[in-house]
């Protein structure tokens, strides 16, 4: 039985137990409905909040509490907040009206009790209480729906980075090696920085795109041992342009993080970097945490023109570089968590510093 077919559940708040009883005669021959009866708000609160109901119909002269107090207590609860309460009182102030309505009441009867016009106005309560309840199941799978709709596009998101990052890795083993290094240790220091988790989720996804853009680049410049000439130093820098290019235009956090990545992470903190000599918080967080795994997978790995650092040089070399040629405030993630990014190098990297 789905929520809407379930019977409505009125509850009864009278003192007088005649004048009770004749109530739940009147709505034992409603169709589609239950009663929920006290004579005593003080048993009613004892069993708050676990007593269940959809519309209360609350007599206002009750012992020790007024029907307002019961309305008040019984609608501060966020799982009964929707439900339709009706006083019923004896006067006809207005000023008790006014502060019914403001307790939460959306309707009265009048003392004595007109029990035609009662059965009617529990009927027409229990028809709206029933499209309340349809809308909420109805909200209810549309939410469920556009979740997982936005789980779909994200998984979809995920496998074409991951895709890219199967792409930018391709031309060798080492590359693909060292993107991998660059995500765990740009992981390592966000999550020590204490950044939220979907912020440290998708650095791992987007830090392997850091160099996504020396698909654009000759291999004889990525290849060459030794010391590039200037104008080969310039081609290289342009990694960073072309990875931006293949983001630009990027709608999603994830991707625009990729973007982020690949465009500033040969930015420096002192703003002497490429390729827009960005400088301090100018220079997009991810980026910044980026630029220290990847200077740290550099110095601890072997390439054409260089030979691998011992970890803790390279670690030195790092502190070092704090608030020139790296955000402080990242360095700072990075020396604290050096154990863990220490045992990720060991794990991933052999004695003589090839991968
Ligand atoms: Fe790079
Ligand atoms: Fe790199």
């Amino acid at each position: 039985m789905t929520d809407v077919e379930r019977p409505i559940r009125i509850l009864l708040v009278e003192d007088s137990r005649s004048t009770l009883q004749t109530f739940l005669k009147r709505v034992e021959r409603i169709r589609g409905c239950e009663s929920v009866p006290y004579t005593d708000p003080a048993e009613l609160f004892a069993d708050f909040p676990g007593v269940e109901f959809d519309i209360a119909i609350i007599d206002y002269m009750l012992p020790n509490h007024n029907g307002l107090e019961v309305i008040e207590r019984l609608s501060s609860s966020p799982e009964h907040a929707d439900k339709l309460f009706v006083i019923i009182t004896a006067a006809s102030e207005r000023e008790l009206h006014l502060s019914a309505l403001e307790a939460g009441a959306i309707d009265f009867l009048r003392k004595p009790v007109d029990l035609v016009e009662f059965t009617a106005r529990i009927r027409n309560m229990i028809r709206l209480r029933k499209a309340q309840i349809a809308m909420a199941e109805r909200e209810a799978l549309l939410r469920q729906e556009v979740d997982k709709a936005t789980a779909e596009l994200r998984e979809r998101e995920e496998e074409i980075i991951q895709r890219l990052t199967l792409a930018a890795g391709y031309r060798d083993d080492d590359t693909a090696r060292h993107t991998k290094r660059v995500a765990l240790y740009s992981g390592v220091i966000a999550r020590r920085m204490g950044l939220p988790e979907e912020f440290c989720r998708d650095l791992e996804l987007a830090a392997p795109m850091h160099d996504i853009g020396k698909v654009g680049i000759r291999e004889a410049v990525l290849e060459k041992p030794g010391q590039l000439d200037t104008e080969e130093v310039v081609e290289m820098r342009r990694h960073t342009v072309i990875g931006a290019e293949i983001f630009q235009g990027a709608k999603s956090a994830l991707m625009r993080m990729a973007k982020e990545v690949a465009e500033f992470h040969h930015e420096r903190y002192d703003g002497s970097g490429y390729p827009a000599g960005l400088s301090g918080t100018d220079i997009p967080l991810s980026a910044r945490i980026v630029a220290i795994a990847d200077t740290f997978d550099a110095l601890t790995t072997e390439r054409p023109y260089k030979t691998a650092w011992p970890i803790d040089e390279a670690a030195a070399y790092i502190g070092s570089r704090a608030a020139s040629q790296f955000d402080p405030d990242c360095v700072d993630a990075f020396t604290e968590a050096s154990p863990e990014i220490f045992s990720i190098c060991r794990d991933h990297v052999d004695f003589d510093g090839r991968e």
